[in-house]
């Protein structure tokens, strides 16, 4: 038995496939308590909301590394703020939005803001109902697939291609560079040059190329209004600062919300009763969407570092300590959330879920995640029926095996493998 007093979160394999037993000990012991690493951890749910709204207090630039790699710096004094000032860049993902603090943070994030506007969400919608059709029509009437790499990847990497504008003819590449790919699909003699790119090379390469050309001809175009974007204050990014802030969305939109589509799917499968209720009240898919980013948070773990000696709950933290933030944990929380391990589609507050963060780093997707979550099930439903889990794959009912990313940062299955009863007489798209 795992000695949770004594664990290691951050290498322990034996958390992966369920980490609430860990979660809920912590919590229990202390919402604020200190763990391996002489990380904080924090899994209450007022605690959490508390840290992610402190960036007065707390700094991002440990956001997705946490303890690892150590600081570039030795903690010295009462006030880190000059030192992250002046060595934050030599941390990993350091030019990107998600581990930078205000004023620098606000600049970076409203680049992103003139993007996703409401108006452009509006139009990414038309767009997912024809995509997911696109991905459906290549694997359905197979009755079964691999959820994962069949719909939730390919489908959510071209949404975000969308989002930022990249043209149609485009999206074949980008799906075979960024490994999203149909299963078993033959390569053909235009990918083979491509298909060896290195992703984060050949999204730098795309952006900068498209972007360098809107600013020469501009056109009537998402891409254009992006390159011609200004900062808050009138000035011109440079290219590199544009690039960065779409590429990142990729590295941001794209494994969280499969990740999402599947833990959903999983428990579509998992639940007959489910299925059939949501089959016969479609205004219910928000609310399971809901649950499921309550249940399944996609992002396991985040990180803040403190600038000075702080409080968080009735607990002091001193000055330069990692705090570790789980929104899965805040999600179960029982002094919020009633019976919190069970899934339950009318809870009246499960929209009050942390998966997408607080304060000013809560995430820009989550809008567009929500959408692709319902437009996703409402296809899924019309186009798959009778959903069950693959039983050869995953087990039987009462003896199921799930293999989840071996990682505490993020949480999600492997793979999700479901049969189904293809529907011929689907309900026309809308
Ligand atoms: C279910 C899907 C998603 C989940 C669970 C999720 C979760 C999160 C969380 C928890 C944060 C906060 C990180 C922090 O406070 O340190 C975040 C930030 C971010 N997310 Fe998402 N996300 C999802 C989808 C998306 C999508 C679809 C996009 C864009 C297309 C996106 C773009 C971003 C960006 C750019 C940030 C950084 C924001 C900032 O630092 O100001 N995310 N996300």
């Amino acid at each position: 038995m795992t000695d949770f007093d004594t664990v290691d979160y951050f290498t322990d394999q034996t958390l992966v496939p369920d980490p609430h037993p860990y979660y809920d000990h912590l919590r229990a012991k202390c919402p604020v308590t200190e763990v391996a690493h002489g990380v904080v951890a924090v899994t209450g749910y007022e605690e959490t909301a508390d840290a992610m709204r402190s960036g007065e207090t707390l700094s991002s630039m440990v956001a997705l590394g946490g303890p690892f790699p150590p600081l570039p710096f030795e903690v010295a004094g009462d006030d880190l703020t000059e030192l992250i000032a002046e060595h934050r860049h030599k941390m990993p993902m350091f030019e990107h939005m998600v581990t930078m603090d205000p004023p620098e943070h606000t600049y970076a994030r409203s680049l992103l803001n003139r993007l996703l506007t409401p108006a452009r969400l509006k139009e990414n919608e038309e767009f997912m109902w024809r995509l997911a059709d696109a991905h459906l029509d290549e694997f359905v009437a197979d009755g079964r697939c691999d959820f994962l790499a069949s719909y939730a990847k390919p489908f959510s990497l071209l949404v975000v291609a969308d989002v930022l504008g990249v043209p149609e003819e485009d999206h074949k590449q980008f799906r075979v560079v960024l490994g999203a790919d149909r299963p078993g699909a033959r390569v053909g003699a235009l990918d083979e040059d491509i298909v060896s790119a290195n992703p984060l090379d050949f999204l730098d390469e795309k952006f900068s190329a498209y972007i360098a050309d809107r600013r020469r001809e501009p056109r009537d175009d998402v891409l254009t209004q992006l390159a011609l974007a200004k900062y808050p204050d009138g000035s011109t990014p440079e290219i590199i600062e544009v690039v960065r802030s779409a590429t990142f969305l990729f590295a941001a939109g794209q494994e969280t919300t499969a990740k999402l589509l599947t833990s959903a799917l999983r428990f579509l499968g998992d639940n007959p009763e489910l299925q059939e209720r949501l089959r016969a009240d479609r205004g219910k898919i928000p609310l399971f969407i809901e649950e499921t980013l309550r249940l399944e948070a996609p992002v396991k773990s985040l990180f803040r570092l403190t600038k000075r000696d702080t409080s968080l709950g009735e607990v002091q933290v001193p000055v330069g300590k990692v705090v570790m933030l789980c929104p899965g944990a805040a999600n179960r929380d029982p002094r919020r959330f009633d019976e919190p391990h069970e899934f339950r589609l009318d809870r009246p507050n499960a929209r009050e879920h942390m998966a997408f963060g607080r304060g000013v780093h809560t995430c820009p997707g989550g809008p567009l995640a929500r959408v692709e979550g319902r437009v996703s099930i409402e296809r899924i439903l019309d186009r798959m029926l009778d959903i069950r889990i693959d039983e050869d794959k995953h087990g039987p009912r009462d003896a199921r095996r799930y293999e989840y990313e071996p990682t505490y940062i993020l949480r999600g299955l492997r793979e999700l493998h479901i049969e189904f009863t293809p529907n011929d007489e689907q309900r026309k798209p809308r």
